[in-house]
């Protein structure tokens, strides 16, 4: 069969978005990309859709593999289910790897789904180095009350917390993370966007101090609860606050009707045995591989 390569228009992104919503069905059984994202992304700043995208058509029109290059840094491949093994996925990161280099770019990163085993292979024979795991953890949203040390207390967030949350938050991960968020940055991508879920994001209360906070988004299409943030001032940690805020957290998304309680962590917090420990366990994983070029 024949294939034709062009870059990308905005008018790609549902069938980019099916694409990528038929490899998800395959691996994991369910759908994870949220509706939307592809559009989303394809309107980054970064992006210069002739420079820095391709799609491969197939003959009978058939969206068969597409490619992104963010940056010049990162880039993103996927080869539909029906069109893999074609050597489609090799031609695209031949493509990515040039972009990156036109860009002056050292090194080029990819995110690679652990179930995605044709593109796994296709960077391991690549002589890729692999620099992250990121694990997409699930927990039950049912069980028993929050149990909490003398002297903590638990509520929702409320918007005069904010300082204080964030505080808490960059302090903790500024054990692993590689810059600090000022308020702003970190304000823009928690509490201001229009998922965030105060109601479900609890804060950690000792005296008249926040020591422990969790930032919960309701994404409404999702049939998981979800959790972006957790942390616990050093001080008052192996506690049981993570814990406690988690299983607030997990309660409230149960009576939204949601079945399960999720969260994503990487392999640089080392947090991942606290949350097995927790009862979580992992649903999916990734992969962040990089060459330099
Ligand atoms: C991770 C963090 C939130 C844990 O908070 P915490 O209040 O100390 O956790 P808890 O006391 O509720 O511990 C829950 C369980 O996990 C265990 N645990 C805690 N930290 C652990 C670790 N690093 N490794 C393994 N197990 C751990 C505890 O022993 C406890 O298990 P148990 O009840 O069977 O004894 C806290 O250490 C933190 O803020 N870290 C920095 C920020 C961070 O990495 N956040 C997660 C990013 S995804």
């Amino acid at each position: 069969m024949d294939f034709t390569t062009r870059p990308a228009t905005l008018d790609d992104a549902p069938a980019i978005q099916q694409l990528i919503a038929a490899a998800e069905q395959l691996w994991h059984g369910q759908v994870q990309t949220a509706a939307g994202a592809v559009a989303a992304d394809l309107r980054r700043p970064l992006i210069t859709l002739d420079l820095d995208t391709r799609v491969i058509e197939a003959t009978n029109g058939d969206l068969a593999a597409w490619a992104w290059v963010h940056g010049g840094r990162r880039a993103q491949i996927d080869v539909h289910p029906s069109y893999v093994g074609r050597g489609l996925g090799t031609q695209l990161l031949d493509w990515a790897e040039e972009r990156a280099r036109e860009h002056d770019s050292d090194w080029l990163a990819q995110t690679v789904d652990d179930a995605d085993e044709a593109g796994t292979a296709l960077l391991r024979s690549r002589g890729y180095d692999v620099l992250a795991t990121n694990w997409l953890l699930e927990r039950p949203v049912t069980g028993d009350a929050p149990v909490l040390p003398d002297g903590v207390t638990l509520r929702p967030f409320a918007p005069e917390d904010a300082r204080a949350v964030h505080q808490v938050v960059q302090d903790a991960f500024d054990e692993w993370q590689p810059r600090r968020h000022g308020y702003e940055e970190w304000a823009g991508t928690s509490i201001e966007r229009s998922s965030f879920d105060p109601e479900l994001s609890p804060v950690a209360v000792a005296g008249d101090e926040i020591v422990g906070a969790v930032i919960s988004l309701d994404l409404p299409d999702s049939p998981d609860g979800y959790v972006d943030q957790v942390a616990v001032r050093r001080d008052q940690r192996g506690r049981g606050l993570a814990r406690a805020l988690l299983t607030y957290a997990a309660l409230g998304a149960g009576r939204r009707g949601k079945q399960t309680l999720t969260l994503w962590t990487h392999s640089g917090t080392g947090a991942l045995a606290m949350y097995q420990r927790l009862g979580m366990s992992v649903r999916r994983s990734t992969t962040v591989y990089r060459t330099s070029l």
